[in-house]
């Protein structure tokens, strides 16, 4: 059976250089992925990274583009899936009200298929009634949402913040896939 392609977005989370692991145990199970970084996940974690991981071009910057056609919408011609991971409080409050304004919230207008994201963030972030509010609207949209996790974050705190384990994250994009 040949196997879906997802398209891997990062935000500017702690949680992201766990998300390599994500990356490369997908590659391992035969996804085509493609990653697109926001600039603050560049931050914390390189593109050569996924570059090497995911086997494909990864998309850091919406104006590097030469092909014709930009590869934000050539790319949701054909990804069944987009994962974000980490996904911040920025990007869920983005994808929320429509803004497009980097690589990464401007594919996520663009794509047709499933999506799943992974929040991570501060507890008390993830408790803000702004954050519960979006994140009320995008599962009525039927957005599919894995986590947060409760437990220790990487300010110190404890709470319900931690993204979910990037093995957790992989059985349900098996589901989603299935
Ligand atoms: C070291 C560091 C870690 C951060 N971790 C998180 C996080 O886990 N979750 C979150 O929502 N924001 C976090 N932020 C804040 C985001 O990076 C910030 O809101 C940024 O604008 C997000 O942009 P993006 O959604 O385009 O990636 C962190 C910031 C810094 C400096």
């Amino acid at each position: 059976m040949s196997k879906k392609s997802i398209v891997l977005g990062i935000t500017g989370g702690i949680a992201a250089y766990k998300v390599a692991d994500l990356c490369s145990k997908l590659t391992q199970q035969s996804y085509d992925v493609h990653v697109i970084m926001t600039k603050s996940a560049q931050e914390l974690i390189t593109a050569r990274t996924f570059l090497t991981l995911s086997k494909n071009p990864v998309m850091t910057n919406l104006w590097d583009e030469t092909d014709w056609q930009p590869g934000h919408v050539a790319l949701a011609e054909r990804a069944e899936i987009l994962v974000i991971a980490p996904c911040t409080a920025d990007f869920i409050g983005k994808f929320t009200h429509g803004i497009a304004d980097d690589a990464l919230t401007t594919y996520a207008l663009t794509h047709s298929g499933k999506v799943l994201l992974a929040p991570a963030m501060n507890p008390k972030m993830w408790n803000n009634a702004a954050v519960q509010a979006n994140v009320a609207i995008l599962k009525e949209r039927g957005i599919e949402f894995i986590g947060p996790a409760s437990g220790h974050v990487a300010c110190g705190n404890n709470g319900l913040g931690r993204m979910s384990e990037p093995s957790d994250i992989l059985g349900k994009i098996n589901k989603l896939d299935a």
